[in-house]
């Protein structure tokens, strides 16, 4: 996946490091809510607000403002290398999330009452579109500790919910009533693992999964396919396309797997 912000270009996804490990490895870590959090230490804050710009243009949810790399912000500009942290997947509101964020705005029974994972969570528009919509309980998880969940939180008059910047795909799995996947699939390797994981909460504990994707080849080629069927396809605004290489689309799958 390539994603060019100015003179910054993403080729590539996060790195092994930064993907799910072994795919049947459940280590045993029991609660992964006693390491969530739902607040930003001063510094990262101060970091955030400098660095991003509030928006809700340009996406499929205007419902939602969002802390995220903009033109008018100094790293969009600047060279790459300058940017002092990993690359911020988590300031970009990605077409896979925008979908989701949407349908569940559209369709307020899929979360309400609900126990809502957001595996992925990036900015945490679709976490927020959960909770705008009346989870239950809501755990937004992404490995990188920077995200700037906890401030469009607060944009959106919202109480904070929990944030894991754990790989939750280490740990033991829980019951969840719905789990939501937004673009989480770039990567084969991470393709492979999520696929193994989600067929095992499926089967586990009957949880409702839902990915967000813009035909990724990651996703489309994915065996995943045959047992995924589509909701709803969304055309994507114009400045998500021009962002985004030519992608046009982006379609909501519901996940049933077979036992194989
Ligand atoms: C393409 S972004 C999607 C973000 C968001 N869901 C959206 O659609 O806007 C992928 C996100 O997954 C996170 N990520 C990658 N591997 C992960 C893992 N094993 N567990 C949790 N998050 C992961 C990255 O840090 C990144 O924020």
């Amino acid at each position: 996946m390539t994603l060019c912000i100015g003179l910054r270009v993403f080729t590539q996804f996060p790195t092994k490091a930064m993907r799910g490990s072994d795919p049947t490895r459940f280590t045993g870590h029991r609660c992964p809510w006693r390491n969530a959090r739902s607040f930003l230490d001063p510094e990262t804050k101060a970091f955030l607000e400098e660095n991003t710009e509030v928006t809700n243009s340009g996406s499929l949810t205007p419902e939602i403002h969002l802390r995220l790399l903009t033109p008018t912000c100094r790293f969009w500009w600047e060279r790459a290398e300058l940017w002092p942290h990993s690359d911020p997947y988590w300031a970009i509101y990605w077409p896979g999330g925008q979908a989701l964020s949407r349908y569940i705005l559209d369709h307020p029974d899929v979360v309400r009452g609900k126990s809502v994972l957001d595996l992925g969570s990036g900015c945490g528009a679709t976490a927020i579109a959960a909770k705008m919509r009346g989870a239950s309980r809501i755990l937004a998880n992404d490995i990188d500790p920077r995200t700037a969940i906890a401030l469009n939180c607060e944009l959106n008059q919202l109480s904070p919910f929990p944030i894991l910047t754990k790989n939750i795909l280490d740990l033991e799995q829980e019951k969840w009533d719905l789990i939501v996947l937004g673009d989480m699939f770039y990567d084969e390797d991470l393709a492979d693992h999520l696929h193994q994981w989600l067929k095992n909460c499926f089967w586990a504990y009957g949880t409702r999964v839902l990915i967000g994707d813009p035909g990724r080849p990651q996703f489309s080629g994915h065996r995943i396919q045959h047992q995924v069927h589509r909701l709803v396809e969304y055309s994507l605004p114009e400045l998500t396309r021009q962002q985004n290489n030519g992608l046009t689309t982006s379609t909501v799958w519901d996940f049933s797997p077979d036992r194989s």
